[in-house]
């Protein structure tokens, strides 16, 4: 018998939204089998994937700084007769892989998104030769048949994705061309994922897409996202479902009416509206207006009246005005979000929005950036003061800083804090909210307020 080959190590750094997250564990498991162990030292990696994000040129410029370190690690290694192989993967990958390579030639191989699954031999290639090292092909339906096969997750909630690729094209927006056309997945195969994830102890699901509300079951029965979760909902476990990102176009009637009398379905909706200027929002190309989208909010509460809603916000947009950005504050007014995600508008080479006349000074979306994040401070302070008083379910899902103590979340997505024994990770149980930070909530666990 031959010794086994000794563990290899893999590093993996995630930018960018949760299907990144998804995408990175999936490489982490697809690699697994060749002998890769995850390590959180770059330094010694025989493997360093990073799954990068084009979003904004902040989030791009990363990338290429994260390389230049990682370069020196490699050169190290090389010194001391060891090797590192460095992977690029993710959006930047599927929009600028030739310019990474040209920028950075220490990078082994790109690979973008819808390429994973090939991942192991597009490493075995890379070791006997460079110049394959390009791979970014769109077919999604074989990456998600090779890739959930052997999930193992690693708590109590675990991200699923159902859905990818976008065909709205906001003319700020790369995704449409990083991530391909809207495509869905089987909902036999999501709903095989969501069993073997539930069987393994997961009792909250998020649904990820970068538009996960235009879900259509692909092949299936042609079930929109509603329909798929009240499929979901049906599993043994599967106590909890979420849903991110959406859009208001595809936000339908058989979905708002699931909030309604869909238990599992959480009242947590990310809904992002950009702007709250028509003007602006038809040259972002959005499909909906400020009204249409204030009505969409007003028919959501109507069939489940504690949604708490989140949204993103684009300040600066080309031709944005003062006028134009105080009507984005009086949405917000209107709305009154329990969280947000903020944005300066970033050019990217390419997008329509790029070659708009107008484009607006930083100093200007600097400005406008701080007043809109004071008021939806003020307003997310305000929904987490709300709770306080009240007895929330909440799911634990690990142990917190302090001794005895652990954290988990409430319906409303906060994290909430509570002395509780280690057993109740995994568990929804009900706390006494009684007080709120910025951030996060702490309470008490109900049962140990009523006397035995
Ligand atoms: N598919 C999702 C998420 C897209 S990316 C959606 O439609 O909501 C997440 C957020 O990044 C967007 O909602 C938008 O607010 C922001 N964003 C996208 N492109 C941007 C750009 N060029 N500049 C600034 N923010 C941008
Ligand atoms: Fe980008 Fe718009 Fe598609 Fe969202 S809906 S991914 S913002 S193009
Ligand atoms: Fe970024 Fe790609 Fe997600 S550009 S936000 S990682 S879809």
């Amino acid at each position: 018998m031959s010794a086994p080959a000794p563990p290899k190590r893999l590093y993996i750094k995630t930018y960018g939204c949760q299907m990144n997250v998804y995408d990175s564990e999936r490489m982490a498991d697809v690699l697994s089998p060749l002998g890769y162990g995850m390590t959180d030292d770059p330094a010694n990696a025989d493997l360093v994937v990073l799954n990068t994000c084009h979003i904004r040129e902040k989030a791009t410029e990363k990338v290429y700084s994260e390389l230049g370190k990682i370069r020196e690690m490699k050169d190290a290694r090389r010194a001391e007769g060891q090797t590192m192989t460095i992977a690029v993967a993710g959006c930047v990958a599927q929009a600028e892989g030739e310019e990474i390579m040209r920028r950075q030639p220490a990078v082994d191989l790109v690979v973008g998104p819808q390429a994973y699954h090939q991942l192991p031999e597009l490493i075995a290639r890379s070791h006997r030769a460079r110049g394959e090292r390009l791979s970014a092909e769109f077919a999604p339906e074989e990456k998600f048949d090779v890739l959930s096969a052997t999930r193992r997750p690693t708590g109590v909630t675990a991200f699923l994705t159902v859905q990818e690729g976008c065909d709205k094209f906001c003319t700020f927006c790369v995704v449409p061309y990083t991530r391909g056309g809207e495509w869905s997945r089987p909902a036999a195969d999501i709903e095989a994922e969501a069993r073997s994830l539930a069987a393994q102890g997961v009792r909250e699901i998020t649904l990820l897409g970068q538009n996960v509300n235009a879900y259509n079951g692909a092949n299936d029965a042609g079930e929109g996202l509603a329909g798929l979760a009240r499929r979901l909902a049906e599993i043994p476990g599967v106590d909890r479902i979420r849903y991110t990102t959406s859009h208001p176009r595809d936000m339908d009637d058989t979905l708002i009416a699931a909030h309604g009398d869909l238990d599992a379905l959480m009242p947590y909706l990310h809904l992002p509206v950009q702007s709250g200027s028509d003007k602006i929002l038809k040259a972002m190309n959005r499909a909906h207006t400020a009204e249409s989208y204030v009505r969409l909010i007003e028919k959501i509460r109507a069939s489940r009246a504690d949604m708490a809603i989140s949204g993103d916000f684009i300040v600066g947009f080309p031709g944005e005005r003062d006028s134009d950005f105080e009507a984005t504050l009086q949405l917000v007014r209107d709305v009154n979000y329990a969280s947000a995600f903020t944005f300066k508008y970033s050019r990217r080479p390419g997008t329509p929005a790029a070659a708009m006349p107008g484009q607006v000074a930083e100093e200007v979306k600097d400005e406008r950036l701080a007043r809109l994040n004071a008021l939806l401070d003020e307003q997310a302070r305000a929904f987490n003061q709300s709770q306080v008083g009240r007895i929330l379910p909440v799911l634990f899902e690990r142990p917190g800083r302090h001794e005895g103590q652990l954290i988990g979340r409430s319906p409303y997505l906060q994290a909430v804090h509570a002395i509780a024994p280690p057993h109740m990770i995994g568990q929804i149980v009900p706390v006494r909210i009684e007080a709120a930070a910025r951030m996060s909530l702490s309470g008490v666990l109900a049962e140990a307020l009523t006397p035995a």
